[in-house]
């Protein structure tokens, strides 16, 4: 039997003009706190509704490393990490009308299947299908479609983009503007999108006002972009890493608070400056107790704080009379956009220099320096690494 490819990449069986089976390079986490491995994976072809999408750049995001170093998950795995990506549709399966070959696209962990309750409500981005209507942490649990070494192997977040290819289904992939470089707006597949929406949708910033942002990761900078563009007067962007400082002045920050240079509560040292505590506060860290301190560092009465930061392992709280005294304490997911609506406009934003991107690339490495670039992040000496996986 004779196969070809197509100038996607696609390899067709001649005879049928079926997809078939693809073996590629992934990076497989074959068990929790280990090295990811570098594998050669059989990529099953795409399914009803499922587009196969050809990896041509993803980076490394901080959820990753939570769910192989922090989650204390042990049915998670293997795994192929990866989640914030931008790609090819390489082929598709029956009943897909929206792809075709050839379409450039960045893979959504949050779908937007667009028949339930909460993608017909304008109020949440939260489909109610897709790998976290599983309830199962955080992947598809259910349907694999990667292979390694006779092993199924789980896909993260319904994603897995640290793999040459993989297939999503048709309600977790948006079709952005062919022009986009791929390289650069895969950063909307998560953590630009992500804090930028959490000032913008989920805290909604109101122009003039004080904000406060805990976290200088890229989703933390985002935050910071976001403040700017609704019009907040003061940033304080918060970090124990004094490093970050420079690289959120240039998003819009403007002032800066370590909060191992104080003695007391961080809550009491924002309250200082900002005359009783700031409008809106965000925790783009994933620790408890930070979040209890971006809700205290509010202003009685309307202050709003956002949780963004990703975990699960611990309660956070607070007293009861933070809340009473008119605090709101809310949590937003991918920033409360509807993926296929949300990460459009924002390559479009990008492409029209109204949102940045680039700014949040530190590294470009490629898929075999996965490790490399998850101990960087670890050591927080990175901002974003872009992994380059394949030719665009
Ligand atoms: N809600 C969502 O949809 C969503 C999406 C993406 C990421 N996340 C989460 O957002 C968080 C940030 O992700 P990232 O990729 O930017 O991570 P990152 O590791 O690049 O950045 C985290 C930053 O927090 C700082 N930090 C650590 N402890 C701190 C403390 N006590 N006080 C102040 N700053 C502190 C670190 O120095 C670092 O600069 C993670 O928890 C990630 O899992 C959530
Ligand atoms: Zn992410
Ligand atoms: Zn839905």
């Amino acid at each position: 039997m004779h196969t070809n490819t197509n100038k996607w990449g696609a390899l067709h069986n001649n005879e049928t003009n079926h997809p078939k089976v693809i073996k590629c390079k992934a990076a497989v986490a074959w068990e929790p706190n280990k090295p990811l491995v570098i594998e050669e994976i059989e990529v099953a072809p795409p399914q009803a509704n499922e587009v196969r999408i050809k990896v041509v750049a993803t980076a490394v995001c901080h959820t990753d490393l939570h769910h192989l170093l922090e989650s204390m998950s042990k049915d998670g795995f293997p795994v192929v990490l990866g989640h914030e990506a931008a790609g090819i549709v390489e082929s598709v399966g029956s009943g897909v009308t929206e792809f075709q070959p050839g379409d450039k696209v960045i893979p959504l962990f949050i779908s937007q299947c667009g028949e339930c309750r909460f993608c017909k409500s304008p109020k949440t981005n939260q489909c109610e299908k897709g790998w976290a209507a599983t309830g199962h942490d955080v992947m598809a649990s259910s349907n694999y479609r990667l292979t390694c070494k006779g092993k199924k192997i789980l896909q993260f977040a319904g994603t897995s983009t640290f793999s040459e290819y993989t297939v999503v289904n048709q309600m977790a992939v948006a079709k952005i503007d062919p022009t986009a470089p791929l390289d650069k707006v895969c950063l909307l597949g998560c953590g630009v999108c992500t804090g930028y929406g959490a000032a913008v949708n989920t805290a909604k910033v109101e122009p003039g006002s004080t904000c406060a942002v805990f976290g200088l990761g890229a989703v933390g900078l985002a935050a910071v972009m976001g403040c700017k563009a609704a019009g907040a007067k003061k940033i304080i962007a918060v970090d124990i890493n004094p490093e970050k400082f420079e690289k959120a002045k240039v998003f819009g920050a403007t002032d800066f608070v370590n909060p191992k240079d104080h003695s007391k509560p961080i809550s009491q040292v924002l309250s200082e400056m900002t005359n009783g505590g700031v409008d809106f506060s965000l925790e783009c860290v994933g620790n408890v107790g930070v979040m209890r301190s971006a809700l205290e560092s509010c202003v009685q009465g309307w202050g709003v704080s956002v949780i963004v930061g990703w975990t699960n392992l611990e309660d956070c709280s607070t007293r009861p009379i933070q809340l009473i005294a008119g605090r709101t304490w809310k949590g937003s997911v991918f920033g409360g956009f509807k993926g296929k609506y949300g990460v459009p406009q924002l390559v479009e934003a990008y492409l029209d220099k109204k949102v940045k991107v680039d700014e949040f690339i530190t590294h470009n490495m490629t898929l075999d320096q996965v490790n490399d670039a998850i101990e960087l992040m670890k050591q927080g000496k990175c901002i974003r690494t872009v992994l380059h996986v394949s030719p665009q």
